[in-house]
């Protein structure tokens, strides 16, 4: 659906002088989406340690707690970028993060504490959580080029490699024991 206002405002070859007059349809579009990213990742930050508290596993628990961190980096680039754009920070609800973590937080209350069944959903909820940061800041790195933001663009890119990370190590923890684990769990 970007695809199309991409096209539109690719004619604009006048760079980032152009673009920086921020006065196109397509860059008050880049920005909002900014806000809503800006309120996800802020979100997360509230949320990640909740969920490294309803963790067993160590392992999920130290992938919380490390990408507590790197969100928080995260949370700051956002603010970087919208200085960068002469803008002012602003968060925007994300209605769709906010679904996602909802979803999230009803696995915690679905399932029994101690269990690598809570885990596994716990792995699942994040990976959700990584895979709508992937794509977001993908449509983001293409607007901001397009907008003639290539510092812009270069910030987020460092951003979407640690939620891929985050996304792959994830994985790696479901895979070592989780999953197994939980297969193995009965009803009592
Ligand atoms: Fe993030
Ligand atoms: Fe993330």
């Amino acid at each position: 659906m970007e695809t199309k206002s991409v096209k539109k405002t690719n004619t604009a070859k006048t760079g980032a002088a152009g673009a920086a007059k921020g006065d196109s349809r397509l860059a008050e579009f880049f920005v909002d989406e900014l806000k809503d990213i800006y309120w996800a990742e802020k979100h997360i930050v509230q949320t990640l340690p909740k969920m490294k508290k309803a963790a067993t596993s160590e392992e999920l628990k130290d992938a919380f707690e490390d990408h507590l961190n790197v969100t928080k980096t995260h949370v700051t680039r956002l603010e970087k970028a919208f200085g960068m754009l002469g803008e002012k920070v602003q968060a925007k609800k994300c209605e769709a993060m906010d679904g996602i973590i909802k979803e999230g937080t009803s696995i915690v209350d679905d399932t029994e504490e101690g269990t690598a069944t809570r885990d596994v959903g716990l792995v699942l909820a994040a990976q959700k959580v990584e895979h709508y940061e992937i794509a977001t800041y993908g449509g983001l790195i293409q607007l901001a080029k397009t907008l003639g933001h290539e510092d812009v663009a270069d910030l987020l890119y460092e951003t979407i490699k640690e939620e891929e990370e985050a996304d792959q190590l994830l994985t790696r923890v479901a895979e070592n024991h989780i999953n197994y684990n939980a297969a193995q769990e009965v009803e009592e």
